[in-house]
């Protein structure tokens, strides 16, 4: 299976939340890989721990652009810094991310940059249960990309599904609705390049991310005036949501807000439930729903 992750906004929590899902899935047993294709800033090494040194060269930018015929891919089990990332006991799949170049930027599409795009993800489709492809957030060339190789007929067959994230917030929510809905938006764009649209629509789903809990924003006491205040912006930004189209029938997950990623971008492992509490369990939790919901067929069901 193929998962797109994008965001319109930057920030949105696309990259951790996306990691996390990734090393839940590894957990549970399924070969998993994590490609980096954004490609203005590839960064998806910190969230893994993985030494910057280990990405400097053969990565994806190399690859798309015909500088190398093979993507670096790094075993984040072996390759991390973060300890204790895979309990003894644990049935772990392979988990492999596929950096970026560090300093690589955005570059257009040529025809040899796609055919070397869609070779990748179905060599790829074809040795890992579940692959994420984290795209450059807006109307990148990594979405045109992958938008374009996904209406490719050697991709027919292939299980494809997009993940669009936003936070929690007026902005992001309306954002979040023009990537998919509005002009050149995913839904204009994939019917250009020879989706249909019906299908498209309905392999896309919202994941609400770094969501606060209207009764503990988690710094601290709240006042009743401010539990009351953030309850009324609560129901508002649900309605909202309907509005946009991104009501709780096209939403695949919500993830609390958790201090611990607040502070540092990361994996966040059982012991850091367990045995440090430096983690919330309901983000844990979180990531392991929406993780199986993924490949949930009940979840994917047309709309
Ligand atoms: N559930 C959460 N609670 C609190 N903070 C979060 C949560 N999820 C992500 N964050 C934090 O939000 C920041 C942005 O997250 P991240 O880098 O994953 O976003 P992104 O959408 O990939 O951004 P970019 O477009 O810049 O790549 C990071 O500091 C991250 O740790
Ligand atoms: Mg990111």
């Amino acid at each position: 299976m193929l998962v797109f992750v994008t965001s319109d906004k930057g920030g949105t929590g696309r990259s951790v939340t996306s990691g996390n899902l990734a090393y839940r899935r590894a957990l549970s047993g399924d070969d998993v890989c994590y490609l980096d294709f954004d490609f203005g800033s590839p960064t998806a090494t910190g969230v893994f721990d993985i030494p910057a040194a280990d990405a400097t060269y053969g990565g994806l930018h190399s690859y798309v652009q015909g500088r190398t015929s093979s993507p670096r891919g790094i075993d984040v089990w072996t390759a991390s810094d973060r300890r204790g990332l895979c309990p003894p006991t644990a049935v772990r799949g392979r988990l492999v991310l596929f950096p970026g170049d560090v300093g690589g930027g955005e570059f257009a599409l040529t025809a040899p940059a796609m055919d070397n795009c869609i070779d990748l993800l179905l060599r790829l489709e074809e040795e890992f249960d579940v692959c994420f492809v984290d795209c450059s957030a807006g109307r990148s060339y990594a979405l045109d990309m992958m938008l374009t190789a996904t209406a490719d007929p050697r991709l027919d067959g292939i299980c494809s599904r997009w993940l669009v994230f936003h936070r929690w917030t007026r902005q992001h929510i309306t954002a979040a609705s023009g990537l998919v809905f509005g002009p050149r938006g995913v839904l204009q764009s994939g019917a250009a390049r020879g989706h249909d649209p019906e299908s498209l629509r309905n392999s896309i789903r919202f994941v609400r991310t770094a969501v606060p809990s209207a009764d503990a924003f988690g710094f601290g006491e709240l006042r009743p005036s401010q539990v009351a205040w953030q309850r009324r912006c609560d129901d508002q930004l649900r309605d909202m949501a309907v509005r946009h189209h991104l009501g709780p029938s096209v939403v695949l997950g919500t993830i609390p807000f958790e201090p611990m990623l607040q502070w540092r971008e990361q994996l966040i492992t059982d012991a850091d439930v367990a045995l440090s509490h430096v983690a919330n369990p309901e983000t844990v939790g979180a990531f392991d729903d929406l993780a199986q919901r993924l490949s949930d067929e009940m979840a994917w069901e047309g709309l």
